[in-house]
């Protein structure tokens, strides 16, 4: 069959029609796949014209890591996730909780396992997560140990990572009171007896933590500060400080990688 020819294109109203090339646009301009393309880039570029945060990136993502790093040194971020995750399933718990000494804080656990959508999952994994935070925590520290990662220059990072490692504890015990039941309420009778035993700060750290001679609404309410404000708010600073001085000093190398001997004195030896 003939092929009939093609009717002239309508013309478009003025806001529809392409605009004059530009100097350098020879090949026509940037099309909307290649607009897409560069969206991401130009919003990037927007950004780092006025704040110069590509160099601060660059300088703590892109580093230089010893041979023979391998999977222990995943532990660290693994920590740093299962907090991550801590404070998200924690902020969705906090919607709910009531620190009511009178009954309200276990009906509020309570409606939150049992009613609410997802709640006994989020709970679920809240619980789960801190165990799973301290276990990370310890395997991270013994990694760093066995690793001699302690040392010169890193001593500071150590010793802010037991600080993490006290805190960590810290917030798996006030933790353990919220949903005031049975278990929790003895178990934290016990603990604080366990704290008060200590010398010197002992009786004041538990009177304090107690928040008076009575154990009762205001512990309740104490332990809830602390565990929802105080203590994350801390690890978050330390959390950066520690990451700060690990993208400064470096990552230590395994103890079995040996130091590549200079050419010079490999060729002395020879
Ligand atoms: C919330 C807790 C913690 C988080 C999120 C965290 C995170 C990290 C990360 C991401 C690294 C980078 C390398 C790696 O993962 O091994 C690191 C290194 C390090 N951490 Fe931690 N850490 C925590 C607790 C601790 C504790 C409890 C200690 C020891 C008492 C510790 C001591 C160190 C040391 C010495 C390094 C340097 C390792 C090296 O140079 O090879 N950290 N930490």
């Amino acid at each position: 069959m003939p092929r009939l020819p093609r009717l002239p294109a309508p013309t478009l109203p003025s806001a529809l029609r392409a605009p004059p090339q530009r100097p350098g646009e020879e090949n026509g301009g940037a099309g909307a796949l290649e607009q897409a393309r560069e969206a991401g880039i130009s919003a990037v570029d927007w950004v780092d014209e006025r704040t110069s945060l590509s160099g601060a990136t660059r300088w703590l993502l892109f580093r230089k890591v010893p041979k023979g790093t391998n999977w222990f040194y995943t532990l660290g971020s693994a920590t740093m996730f299962a907090f991550l995750s801590q404070a998200v399933t924690g902020v969705f718990l906090a919607m709910y909780y009531r620190p009511d000494a009178s009954g309200g804080a276990y009906e509020s656990i309570r409606h939150v396992t049992n009613d609410v959508f997802l709640g006994q999952f989020v709970r679920g994994m809240h619980k789960w997560g801190s165990s799973v935070m301290v276990i990370l925590i310890f395997l991270h520290m013994g990694r760093t140990f066995l690793f001699g990662a302690y040392k010169y220059p890193r001593e500071l990072n150590w010793v802010i990572g037991v600080v993490l490692l006290v805190l960590t504890m810290v917030m798996a015990f006030t933790g353990y009171l919220l949903p005031f039941d049975q278990r929790a309420y003895w178990a934290t009778i016990v603990g604080l007896n366990i704290n008060g035993s200590g010398p010197l700060l002992g009786p004041y750290l538990s009177d304090f933590l107690r928040g008076g001679g009575e154990f009762g609404a205001t512990t309740l309410s104490r332990f809830y500060a602390i565990h929802m404000l105080l203590v994350p708010g801390l690890i978050v600073v330390l959390i950066g400080a520690h990451l700060y001085l690990v993208a400064k000093l470096g990552t230590t190398a395994p103890p079995w990688q040996k130091a590549e001997k200079p050419a010079e004195l490999r060729e002395a030896e020879a």
